[in-house]
């Protein structure tokens, strides 16, 4: 039993319990009482004031100091976009392939957005090298390392693989990288709120996520760190008038970018969202990211030994630091297996077959219980 319940603690803000056995953060947070609330704050605005621009910007920042703060970065290091994908395309745009460094290497491990949105550098001229994982499915680090050389522009991996959970070692190859002189780009939408993610400890230099899975929030908000001492030199051909140096010099005869990663962003933000983020930002530094990487890991642990109890195999790797909170399990029929567990009031989601089962802070033992024994009912799925 952890030291600190926290289901016992949080779990009573989550409605959701109440109906089911919600299990997929992963996916989408579960919605709290207070981020719900905020999206009532927003309407108000509209209400109260028609156009609170004044109101909205000031959300905007806020956000963007909650998010600093939960990363240990600065404010200024911090844009906020509408998705991982738009701060990745961003980066792409600020980066020249012209030259012989050219390299982008990457993993197998990548969701779809990062994989994609490199392969499109190629018509810039840039060089994808995909690195093969190992048979467990881990990122192979020595292999990874081998393949930065003096033509690597960018390394770009994945914390945690949205597949299958894998996380990959990223120190070594962030240090790697730079010893070669290449950036990194660090994709943590499967860890963000799940993991400890602290900038002063991962050297990254870009990291980016977003904030409707752990961090509880919603659609619509992504965020791109970049490191103010090796990123400044990058700028984006992308771009508006939120981008601006000055937002209100309302130039239209030249481009003069933010100094800070505000030059990563666009037009107007997506305002409507930001209210539930600062709601759910406030709510998970209250919560503690690191009291719930304790709390997620003995869950993790427990539902792991459950199912391989009813003869199920859990295709993430075991190793503490080789996972995060999701948990893939091998299935015969992924789809048909994920709705024969929502039959049940449990819900899961699949990737590649495997059902992913992605506990939080606020699932306790009985939906451990609950999840063991769904899968004890459904167990013709199981893929041995
Ligand atoms: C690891 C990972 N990266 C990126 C994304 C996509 O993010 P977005 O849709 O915000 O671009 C996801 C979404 O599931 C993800 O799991």
């Amino acid at each position: 039993m952890s030291s600190i319940d926290l289901a016992a603690q949080y779990r009573s803000e989550f409605p959701i319990f109440e109906k089911l056995t919600y299990i997929n953060s992963c996916s989408q947070g579960a919605l709290s009482k207070s981020v719900k609330a905020a999206f009532t704050t927003y309407l108000s605005t509209l209400e109260e004031q028609g156009s609170a621009w004044n109101d909205w910007v000031t959300q905007q920042e806020l956000v963007r100091g909650l998010m600093a703060k939960f990363l240990n970065a600065k404010p200024e290091e911090i844009a906020l976009t509408t998705s991982a994908s738009a701060g990745v395309n961003s980066l792409a745009t600020a980066l020249n392939f012209s030259g012989k460094r050219n390299k982008i290497v990457t993993t197998d491990n990548e969701f779809p957005t990062m994989g994609q949105i490199w392969h499109a550098q190629e018509s810039r001229g840039a060089k994808i090298v995909h690195v093969k994982n190992n048979p467990d499915l881990t990122v192979d680090t020595q292999a990874l390392i081998n393949a930065i050389d003096e033509e690597t522009l960018l390394v770009a991996i994945t914390h945690v693989c949205y597949r299958n959970g894998a996380r990959t070692d990223i120190n070594p190859i962030i240090e790697a990288a730079h010893k070669m002189g290449a950036l990194v780009v660090l994709d943590t939408y499967q860890t963000v709120g799940a993991i400890n993610l602290d900038v002063t400890e991962i050297k990254a230099d870009f990291i980016v996520g977003g904030l409707l899975k752990y961090m509880i929030a919603v659609p619509g908000v992504g965020f791109l760190y970049a490191r103010e001492n090796t990123t400044m030199d990058l700028i984006p051909t992308s771009t508006g008038w939120f981008a601006a140096r000055d937002l209100f010099a309302m130039e239209i005869h030249s481009y003069d970018p933010a100094k800070e990663a505000r030059r990563f962003e666009t037009g107007t933000p997506n305002v409507p969202p930001l209210y539930p983020a600062s709601a759910a930002l406030e709510f998970m530094l209250k919560v503690g990211i690191k009291n719930v990487e304790t709390y997620v890991a003995e869950i993790h642990d427990e539902i792991r030994a459950g199912i391989a109890d009813i003869g199920g195999v859990v295709v993430t790797p075991a190793g503490r630091n080789q996972h995060g909170a999701l948990l893939a399990v091998a299935s015969t029929d992924e789809h048909a297996h994920v709705s024969a567990l929502e039959a049940l009031g449990i819900v899961t989601s699949c990737r590649d077959g495997n059902i992913r089962i992605s506990p939080h802070f606020y699932n306790n033992r009985e939906d451990v219980a609950k999840v063991v024994a769904g899968f004890a009912k459904t167990k013709d799925y199981l893929r041995k």
